[in-house]
């Protein structure tokens, strides 16, 4: 299926057929193109042209523009500065290409030729512990990425790699088996995600203060991780009790951030055991890894301690135990090998940046990763609270991550019951619901539209408010348009490109335009933030249009159906765009 192009890959053409002809050796030559304040766009390719042809950069803008036909979409193209073109497309050329946009179900976003098959790794909690920030970071961002790598055609295989597996089970397990009604429910009923927490708490500092504290217990508990290891049934039986109870809790969280994790994605560290003594072997036999005082371990030239001494990726202790490398390594192999993957994305904290470039370069040379598969991190900063020190509670504890999400959804919900009135006349099962999309859309979106890889600020005030660069704000000029539609009447939005439009109609309509290319640079890019910044400028455009542009009571028929048909159109992009992203849209606020 072909698809819709853009008016700037039109214009994008338009320049590059007119290089050509006025320079025939310039075939080429990029205008480079780019949206402008002074005209709709700017072209600046023609300054370099001219440096690599010696010309003069102004005489040959000259005869660029007389090389380009008389045609319908460009009104003028004007020749300054030092040879800069500045271009003004015509009206009706804006409203036609949005006409043919509105009527593609993908609203223009192109397909990507040279789609694969990406892996990502991305919402990995850890069994018996409580989920916080960082892990909401990960599951939200990986989430989005996963969403528009598939919109763009991407065959998408997710991993939930969940720390299922280590020497603390040995003393969980080993507790369990003492005190062996634990993690028992009390009723028949499903016991809830915060239920299963608890218990899984409780049990975990409970075995903890006996671990540090009863030496016959460590030694019962270490001999436990050796029949773990070992493979033992009865031991596994309770190991796999762990698991299924943190899942209850993983999928209350998840459920309540609105997100769609399945279990057969679950793919945590154990499933990977039988990958690990192979994986060390390749190793080793290839010359990868290395014996050193015992342990098997990789070394780099550019990875060294505070000491000036290589610090190596250790694949296997000395002990022959495994670690989160060996792991890592074996799920790269599968990935690749079993999986096909042609991108391995993971979403995991920058703090675990050195791992993963370690990880990478030892599945490099061990040919794992090469020029047709690639690996990259997708890394993200710390959450810090308002104090702009890393989020911690009063008492010094981290922040559970369930405490937040209903304080979010809380604060939301307020917001929709000031904001009700006789008019909107939510009912208060509405109210609830939307304060749920608003809530959790907000703690979604303050995570994704900054730069992954920064800090951030958790502000609930900042992010439930209805001014700046919120979700709030956007989910309002979503639900602002669709209460116009609703009160349009017999007027149907219908695109004439034969009207004269007002600045503020033409600024609307070439954002519009650039969604399609917005939403393929953030696939490209695994930049989400730049997604929720054009939807955040979409937003902004659309208020700076209904202060000048009355849609219902428009001058003309006509002039009120194209105005119904342009933010009809920005309605449904910003649905489209805020669900790449995971966050719903009410239809009434
Ligand atoms: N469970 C880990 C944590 O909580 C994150 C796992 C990241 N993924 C991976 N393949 N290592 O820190």
């Amino acid at each position: 299926m072909a698809s819709v192009p853009s008016l700037a890959s039109t214009v994008q053409q338009r320049l590059a057929d007119g290089l050509s002809a006025a320079v025939p050796d310039a075939a080429s030559a990029d205008p480079l193109l780019r949206r402008s304040d002074r005209a709709d766009f700017q072209a600046n390719g023609i300054l370099a042209l001219a440096k690599r042809l010696k010309g003069n950069p102004r005489e040959l803008a000259t005869k660029v523009v007389e090389a380009i036909p008389a045609n319908d979409v460009l009104k003028e193209i004007e020749v300054s500065g030092p040879g800069f073109l500045n271009i003004t497309v015509t009206d009706a050329a804006i409203i036609d290409t949005l006409a043919a946009r509105a009527a593609d179900a993908r609203l223009g976003v192109p397909f990507n030729e040279a789609a694969g098959t990406t892996v990502i790794d991305y919402a990995q909690p850890n069994v018996a512990k409580e989920m916080h920030v960082g892990h909401l970071r990960s599951a939200v961002i990986g989430a989005a990425m996963v969403e528009i790598l598939e919109f763009t055609g991407e065959t998408v295989v997710r991993r939930h790699h969940i720390g299922d597996w280590g020497t603390q089970f040995g003393m969980l397990i080993q507790y369990l088996i003492e005190h062996p009604h634990e993690l028992d429910h009390s009723s028949e009923a499903e016991v809830s995600g915060e239920e299963a927490m608890s218990s899984l708490n409780r049990l975990y500092k409970a075995s903890r203060a006996l671990f540090d504290s009863d030496e016959e217990f460590k030694t019962r508990a270490r001999a436990r991780v050796v029949d773990l290891q070992a493979g033992d049934e009865e031991t596994l039986a309770l190991w796999q009790r762990f698991v299924d109870e943190s899942k209850i809790y993983f999928y209350s969280v998840f459920d309540k951030l609105d997100m769609d994790i399945r279990d057969g994605d679950v793919v945590g560290e154990s499933g990977y055991n039988d990958m690990l003594t192979e994986t060390c072997r390749i190793l080793e036999e290839s010359g990868v890894a290395v014996r050193s005082e015992g342990a098997l371990c990789v070394f780099f030239d550019d990875v060294k301690g505070p000491d000036g001494n290589p610090v190596p990726l250790i694949v296997q202790k000395s002990d022959g135990g495994f670690g989160y490398a060996a792991t890592d390594l074996s799920a790269i192999r599968d990935r690749v090998q079993n999986l096909k993957a042609t991108s391995l994305l993971y979403v995991v904290d920058a703090r675990q940046s050195l791992h993963f470039k370690m990880v990478f370069e030892t599945a490099r040379r061990a040919g794992w990763l090469n020029d047709e598969v690639k690996a990259h991190q997708l890394a993200f900063g710390t959450v810090l609270g308002k104090d702009g020190k890393p989020f911690k509670t009063r008492e010094g504890e981290t922040v559970r991550l369930v405490d937040l999400l209903d304080e979010a959804i809380d604060r939301a919900t307020e917001v929709v019951r000031e904001k009700n009135n006789e008019k909107i006349a939510l009912t208060e099962q509405e109210i609830v619901e939307n304060g749920a999309q608003i809530g959790i859309g907000a703690v979604k979106y303050a995570d994704l539209s900054t730069s992954a890889v920064r800090d951030y600020k958790f502000d609930l005030d900042q992010m439930v408010s209805l001014n700046g660069d919120t979700s709030v704000y956007i989910q309002y000029a979503y639900a602002r348009i669709q209460s116009i539609k609703r009160n349009a009447g017999d007027a149907v939005p219908t695109a004439h490109p034969e009207l004269e439009l007002a600045p503020a109609e033409r600024a609307l309509g070439l954002h519009l335009d650039q969604f399609g290319a917005a939403v393929a640079e953030v696939a490209e890019e695994y930049a989400p933030h730049k997604l929720a910044a054009y939807l955040y400028q979409l937003a902004s455009h659309l208020t700076a249009f209904y202060d000048q542009c009355p849609v219902l009571k428009a001058d003309t028929q006509e002039q009120r159906e194209n105005r119904l048909f342009l933010i009809d159109l920005t309605a449904r992009t910003l649905h489209q765009g805020m669900a790449l992203l995971g966050i719903r849209t009410p239809e009434r606020l």
